[in-house]
């Protein structure tokens, strides 16, 4: 799909407000655009706002998704291969333009409040049929993320009032259709390689720990919890620390909690999976985890609590794939 960046253009082409530079309001609440940018430290997103020539008058109601400047500059080198300060010139007009309308929500000031699981919102990006390009919300666990067709970000901040407007501090650049493109699942050549390189230091620690090994004869799904997973779950459930978990006195709890994310007998990649389908884990006794695929993700139901698909289909030699998930599964201990 071909979008036209000049739309947004059109559609918000003002003068251009001085931005002053003003003290930060503890209330989050700012005269202009311009003005809360500023004060939030935005000031990728407001230099791209000026070059593109873009501006919100105080009196123009739009909801505005602020990626940080740490995300621009770790996005646009990740996927485009650029700085922010390439973004401004000339030669990328178009990108620019593309970028900023995919983070402008013309239907009026959204507040987080308002935004529900599984919504598709209209940006302000059209293509030449003037159909919108839109983004998917996803309300979970008290937090916010929206959805492109490439990648997510995730709300920091929420609800900066700028004028009649509301802004959203991202996590990240949201990619419109068309630009950057989703990496490929890696394959590693082993499991020990996988956890390796997809950062999952702590899952790799206990699966050290825990003395388990896996049969090269047999097909595996593992669930693998992420890092920050690890951290938040056995903090809020258990009331220690990851460490604590690799002790020798948890070695039960730690053989229980790593067999429940072993599913095993086959190899499924994210596309096997169907909406209501049970799958046995390794834990003996234990009921099967349910999956749920609700609006483009996939959720796995344990016992006591439920975690998200964030990077699917991870080989790791010919017969394990895995998914990283973004909570630790606790089976009734
Ligand atoms: C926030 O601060 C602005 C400027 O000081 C003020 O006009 C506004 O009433 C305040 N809003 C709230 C909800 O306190
Ligand atoms: C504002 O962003 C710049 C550039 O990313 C960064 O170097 C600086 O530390 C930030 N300032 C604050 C107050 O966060
Ligand atoms: C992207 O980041 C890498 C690693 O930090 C750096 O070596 C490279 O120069 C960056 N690319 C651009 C275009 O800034
Ligand atoms: C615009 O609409 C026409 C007619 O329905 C269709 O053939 C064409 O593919 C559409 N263009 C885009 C970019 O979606
Ligand atoms: C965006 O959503 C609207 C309303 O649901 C729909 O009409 C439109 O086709 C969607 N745009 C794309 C590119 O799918
Ligand atoms: C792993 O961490 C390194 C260093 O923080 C980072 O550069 C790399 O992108 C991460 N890889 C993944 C798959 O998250
Ligand atoms: C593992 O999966 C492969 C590919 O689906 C299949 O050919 C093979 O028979 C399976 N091995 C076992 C032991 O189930
Ligand atoms: C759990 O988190 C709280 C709040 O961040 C922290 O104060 C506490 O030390 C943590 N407990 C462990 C065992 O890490």
């Amino acid at each position: 799909m071909s979008f036209k960046p000049s739309t947004v253009v059109g559609l918000l082409a003002c003068i251009l407000a001085a931005v002053c530079v003003v003290p930060a309001q503890s209330n989050n609440t700012y005269r202009t655009v311009g003005e809360a940018l500023q004060a939030k430290n935005l000031t990728v997103l407001l230099a791209a706002v000026q070059a593109a020539g873009i501006v919100v008058e105080p009196s123009n109601a739009f909801t505005i998704l602020a990626p940080t400047n740490f995300a621009f500059a770790h996005r646009l080198n990740k996927t485009l291969n650029i700085t922010p300060a390439d973004l401004l010139k000339p030669e990328s007009r178009e990108t620019l333009q593309t970028v900023l309308g995919y983070h402008i929500i013309p239907s009026g000031a959204v507040k987080s409040s308002q935004l529900r699981d599984c919504l598709t919102v209209a940006t302000a990006l059209q293509d030449p049929n003037n159909t919108a390009a839109n983004l998917t919300v996803h309300v979970r666990k008290g937090k916010v993320d929206f959805e492109g067709p490439t990648n997510d970000a995730r709300v920091i901040t929420a609800d900066v009032s700028a004028g009649e407007s509301v802004i959203h501090i991202l996590d990240d650049v949201l990619l419109p259709p068309g630009v950057g493109a989703k990496a490929a699942a890696p394959s590693f050549p082993s499991l020990a390689a996988a956890l390796q390189g997809a950062n999952l230091t702590i899952l790799a620690a206990a699966v050290q720990a825990s003395g388990i090994t896996l049969s090269p004869a047999a097909n595996y799904t593992i669930l693998a919890p992420s890092d920050y997973a690890f951290v938040t779950r056995l903090n809020a459930s258990l009331g220690i620390a990851p460490m604590d978990l690799l002790q020798p006195k948890n070695a039960a709890t730690l053989r229980a909690v790593l067999s429940y994310h072993v599913i095993p007998g086959a190899a499924v990649l994210s596309s096997q999976l169907t909406d209501g389908q049970k799958v046995p884990t390794a834990l003996r006794g234990a009921e099967p985890l349910v999956v749920r695929l609700r609006c483009n993700k996939i959720d796995f139901e344990g016992a006591t609590n439920d975690a998200r698909v964030q990077r699917a289909d991870i080989s790791a030699g010919s017969n394990i794939v895995v998914h990283v998930v973004d909570d630790v599964l606790l089976p009734q201990l």
